[in-house]
């Protein structure tokens, strides 16, 4: 479905955000965010620029629901011109803004030497960030790491980003870490090299004009808050993916709107409609309740209740009524 994209100035105001995460941030994720923040803003998965080019299903690869606004896409790729044509396809589509990933070393991006790569080659980034930013008319943001291998100096950093900022950049969402592209793989990349907040901060005091976001290590509400007092923004990953329940005060917290009292059951119900039209649409329930499944923490009975949800939901003929039934317990037991 085609939607509305936001005005740039709306998406400024988004000063939280849920990280784009392979395999874990697709659109039933989002949805069922969206019923826990309706202010953060969400990204996609990485959305290679060659998939969108040559692949004929690419509506599947766009497509999100309204409800998912502010969304920003994230792209992956290193040729201008497929980035350009993805960046407009983008912004028909709906999307509020675009995120260029110069920060994943994952194997796909490996192999097409994109990704955390091109933090090594700062005049093909400004060559894709100027064709995107003449291809549409939304924000291009760009997401990167402190730097790569050797190229890790706060000088080569500040060039990396100057050079992006005048190719046009509006934003920059800095994960706090190197990373290692040889001798580390993705996971261990996201953990073993240290975080350093400090770096991220300097950058942040010799360029104040910029808009710089903070990316790494956030686990809790009060982790986002003492960030938000340093940078423009906070972007949180993995402990929302694992944990969405903890989340629920965002909107109240960060965006001082008033505080709704949501349950896990409450959110479960709200996701249902959704989950009910993927299942018309010939989806599985399963790729809908493993997410729903980290909702189902912290209460007597998790355990059973999330292996009930779990066991019942992963068959083929798994239907509406497994995600009715729980919700229906969760509330009887008060949560
Ligand atoms: C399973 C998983 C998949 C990820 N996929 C992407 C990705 O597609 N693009 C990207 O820029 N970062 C990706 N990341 C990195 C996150 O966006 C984020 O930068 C990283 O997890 C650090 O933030 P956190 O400590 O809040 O999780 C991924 C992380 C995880 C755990």
């Amino acid at each position: 479905m085609i939607t509305k994209s936001l005005k740039t100035n709306e998406i400024a105001n988004y000063r939280l955000s849920i990280a784009p995460m392979m395999d874990c941030t697709d659109r039933h994720f989002r949805v069922l965010m969206r019923q826990i923040t309706k202010k953060s803003l969400l990204y996609t998965e990485m959305i290679v620029a060659q998939a969108l080019h040559y692949n004929k299903n690419r509506n599947k690869l766009l497509d999100f629901d309204e409800i998912e606004h502010p969304i920003s896409i994230q792209l992956g790729g290193d040729n201008p011109n497929l980035l350009a044509e993805a960046a407009q396809m983008a912004e028909d589509w709906g999307y509020d803004e675009i995120n260029l990933n110069i920060g994943c070393p994952s194997p796909k991006v490996k192999s097409g030497n994109f990704g955390a790569y091109l933090m090594g080659k700062p005049k093909t980034v400004a060559n894709c960030i100027e064709k995107m930013k003449k291809s549409c008319n939304i924000p291009i943001t760009v997401k990167h790491r402190l730097g790569i291998d050797s190229l890790d100096s706060d000088d080569y950093l500040m060039q990396f980003v100057d050079s992006c900022s005048l190719a046009g950049a509006d934003r920059f969402i800095v994960h706090a870490r190197k990373a290692w592209l040889n001798g580390l793989n993705p996971k261990e990349n996201r953990t073993i090299p240290p975080l350093q907040y400090e770096r991220v901060e300097k950058l942040k005091n010799n360029r104040p004009g910029l808009t710089i976001e903070l990316n790494g290590g956030i686990n809790t509400v009060n982790d986002c808050i003492k960030a938000l007092e340093v940078f423009d923004g906070a972007m949180v990953g993995r402990a929302v993916y694992s944990h969405p329940f903890l989340w629920t005060k965002i909107d109240s917290v960060i965006y001082g709107e008033k505080e709704e009292n949501l349950s896990r059951s409450k959110i479960i119900k709200k996701v249902i409609p959704f989950a009910q039209k993927h299942l018309e649409n010939k989806g599985r329930l399963w790729q809908i309740s493993k997410h729903i499944i980290n909702l189902i923490e912290n209460i007597p009975n998790a355990k059973r209740f999330r292996q009930e949800l779990s066991e019942n939901s992963q068959t083929k003929e798994a239907d509406i009524s497994i995600l009715k039934k729980i919700a229906q317990q969760l509330e009887d037991a008060g949560h």
